[in-house]
């Protein structure tokens, strides 16, 4: 079986469209997927129930389909046809990085069938076709995440810069129970960059400084300012009209509880808010308090990845 996470963004989300930096840490919920010879390319996804050929279908099924068929084209010719089974274990349109997950876990899937192999890195790259079928413009973020895992800085069309945390990120995650298209927010986002370029440059160079003080506070292991740099960042994406109120609510009654900070997280308007917290049990605390407000919620330590240690 291959597995690929979700992320979290932790700062930078839509700045890192932009050409700013992004710090994301990969989740431990994600999918799974196995490709086995059969007579004819098929796709198949639950507890989603998608049973679809590539290029065949309608709806959101019809962008699967898509999806499925340019991964398809990523090898040769002459390969065997293959059914791709996904178990898909995080929700959708909730900024947790999902299609980007699943379209990892297939290519890597199809990679195994194949017998090729690939670095993680180059499988987080060669995703970013799968993910341009969901989004126009994606930053490639979701797909190297899920690809490559552990906490990391990430800026377009640049290597990934791994971060050694010196303690874990005890986070929570709370959907605010409404769904969100990343395509529509991305280009909600860039439209206001076109309309005031200053006043959404200065914001996105705030988010790009609070990025490089994160990743600083992280490597101190310094939580507390961790999670006062999220609660900037989520003013700044407030300013972006990136928020909602259920969204505000999870922000607000997690930091009540005790979280270090809250926000946002992935492409807003709707989707999921996390919460950092110092310890395992204060997350707990957290998740409890979160729990009657939210329609998901999960516990998830963020560490960083082997190589980086
Ligand atoms: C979505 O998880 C993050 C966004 O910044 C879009 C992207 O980076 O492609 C909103």
């Amino acid at each position: 079986m291959a597995f690929a996470g979700g992320k979290v963004i932790l700062f930078g989300e839509h700045a890192v469209v932009h050409q700013r930096p992004a710090l994301a840490a990969g989740i431990a919920l994600g999918v799974e997927a196995a490709a086995t010879e059969a007579d004819a390319d098929r796709l198949t996804a639950d507890p989603w129930g998608v049973d679809l050929a590539p290029g065949e279908g309608e709806g959101e099924a019809a962008d699967l389909a898509r999806a499925f068929a340019v991964a398809l084209s990523l090898y040769p010719e002459d390969r065997p046809r293959l059914h791709v089974h996904a178990e898909v274990g995080l929700p959708g349109g909730a900024g947790l990085g999902c299609s980007a997950a699943l379209g990892v876990a297939i290519i890597h899937a199809l990679d195994d069938a194949m017998g090729i192999e690939r670095e993680p890195e180059a499988r987080g790259d060669v995703s970013l076709a799968w993910e341009k079928v969901f989004h126009g413009n994606p930053s490639g973020v979701d797909n190297m995440m899920a690809a490559v895992g552990g906490i990391a800085v990430y800026r377009r069309g640049e290597p990934l810069d791994p971060i050694r945390a010196r303690r874990a990120l005890p986070l929570v995650i709370a959907h605010s129970g409404e769904s969100s298209s990343t395509k529509e927010m991305v280009s909600m986002v860039t439209r206001q960059y076109e309309r005031e370029p200053e006043r959404v440059g200065e914001l996105f160079d705030a988010i790009e400084t609070l990025v490089g003080n994160a990743k600083l506070a992280i490597q101190d292991g310094d939580l507390k300012a961790v999670g006062q740099l999220m609660d900037m960042n989520q003013a700044l994406l407030s300013g972006l009209m990136l928020s909602t109120e259920k969204l505000e609510r999870l922000c607000k009654v997690a930091r009540e509880a005790g979280a270090w900070g809250a926000k946002l997280t992935g492409a807003g308007g709707g989707g999921c808010a996390i919460a950092l917290c110092d310890s395992a049990e204060a997350a707990k605390e957290v998740e409890a308090a979160l729990a009657p407000h939210a329609s998901f919620t999960a516990i998830t330590e963020t560490r960083s990845r082997g190589r980086a240690q």
